[in-house]
């Protein structure tokens, strides 16, 4: 056995306590968007932030990538701190912001380019990266077109282009694929894979369980400004294919309780038994093993999962508003 453990790696992205209050109209307390926000993204993640509209994530990433303040908590980049090195944290971030904010009236050849150039990137450099990054979204062919004439899905591609300019350690996506097609969004998600692949660091928010099912390795749920729970997207799935009820008993539970392989039974109290199984079980199996203990079911009902509750709001919030909802989205707010 080795026993030498790898030092933990500086998170790319680490967030402590992390708290926004938007201030209210004149005599009005304010909106608490984000209270008390804590993770940490491992470098070469592909990470989600899964929520609700309104839930915090556009205040979470505003924040993030300094177009938001925020009222408390602590923001690091690859280990720089982001209140005290604002402009060396900045560097390593790529930002992708949900609305379209390119001219379309320039090419994307120079759209890049100039992008480029805003940061720092000397011309020819620019000139190179620009050809790269064109022809990973499959834009090269469009090089010189007016940007107006692109696609929409060529548009969002631009954006994740120009984000990569600068060759950010992460890159950060706010609904990357809010309200385009799936054709446009499995197009996206090959790129974004690519990136990532290449070592890039990936945070993106959506309200698209399946969005983050099929990139993501790991995840944080975020719902009324809190994380409400985080981990492996597998370790939520699981959870999510596990079914709870609740069985009035005739009469006594014995103290003893039979055996169910797959399921976890449990006395609530001596006439009330707690019953969680997966999905694909059979329910027939469990009342027959009941019944040849000779515990006889009288009613049932179903145990409220909270996940499932969260899961179905973030698909049914969004069928008729539309990916923005009702919701005031994140404005950028001037820093001091
Ligand atoms: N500039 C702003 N001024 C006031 N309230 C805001 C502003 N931006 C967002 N909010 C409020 O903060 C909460 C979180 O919003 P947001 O971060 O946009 O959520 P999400 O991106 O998850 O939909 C919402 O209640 C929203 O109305
Ligand atoms: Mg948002």
């Amino acid at each position: 056995m080795n026993d030498s453990v790898p030092a933990p790696a500086v998170p790319a992205l680490s967030v402590r306590d992390l708290r926004k209050t938007y201030a209210g109209g004149a005599g009005k307390g304010g909106v608490e968007a984000l209270k008390g926000v804590s993770l940490d993204v491992a470098p070469g993640d592909f990470f989600a932030l899964l929520g609700p509209n309104g839930a915090g994530k556009s205040t979470l990433i505003g924040i993030v990538s300094s177009l938001v303040n925020l009222s408390g908590g602590s923001v690091s980049i690859f280990g720089t701190d982001l209140g005290r090195n604002r402009s060396d944290a900045m560097r390593m971030i790529g930002l992708v912001p949900q609305e379209l904010n390119f001219n379309m009236f320039e090419k994307p050849l120079d759209i890049l380019v100039n992008y480029a150039g805003f940061f720092g990137v000397p011309r020819a450099e620019a000139l190179v990266r620009a050809e790269e990054e064109l022809r990973r979204a499959f834009l090269w062919e469009k090089a010189t077109s007016m940007s107006r004439t692109l696609s929409g899905g060529m548009k969002r591609r631009l954006m994740i282009a120009r984000a990569m300019m600068t060759r950010p350690r992460l890159l950060i996506l706010d609904e990357p694929t809010a309200g385009v097609d799936i054709e446009i969004r499995r197009g996206m998600w090959k790129t974004l894979k690519e990136i990532n692949a290449a070592g890039t660091t990936i945070i993106l928010t959506t309200h698209y369980l399946e969005e983050a099912e099929s990139l993501c390795r790991n995840l944080a749920i975020i719902d009324k400004g809190r994380i409400v729970e985080q981990g492996p997207m597998k370790a939520l799935l699981a959870k999510l294919d596990v079914e709870g009820f609740l069985f009035d008993i005739d009469g006594q539970l014995p103290a003893t309780l039979p055996q169910i392989p797959g399921a976890t039974l449990l006395a609530q109290d001596d006439h009330t038994l707690d019953v969680e199984m997966p999905r694909a079980m059979d329910l027939n199996r469990v009342f027959a093993a009941l019944g040849d203990n000779g515990i006889r079911v009288r009613s049932m009902r179903t145990k409220s999962n909270r996940l499932e509750e969260l899961f179905v709001r973030l698909t049914s919030e969004n069928v008729d508003k539309g990916p923005s909802g009702n919701g005031t989205p994140a404005q950028p707010e001037p820093v001091a």
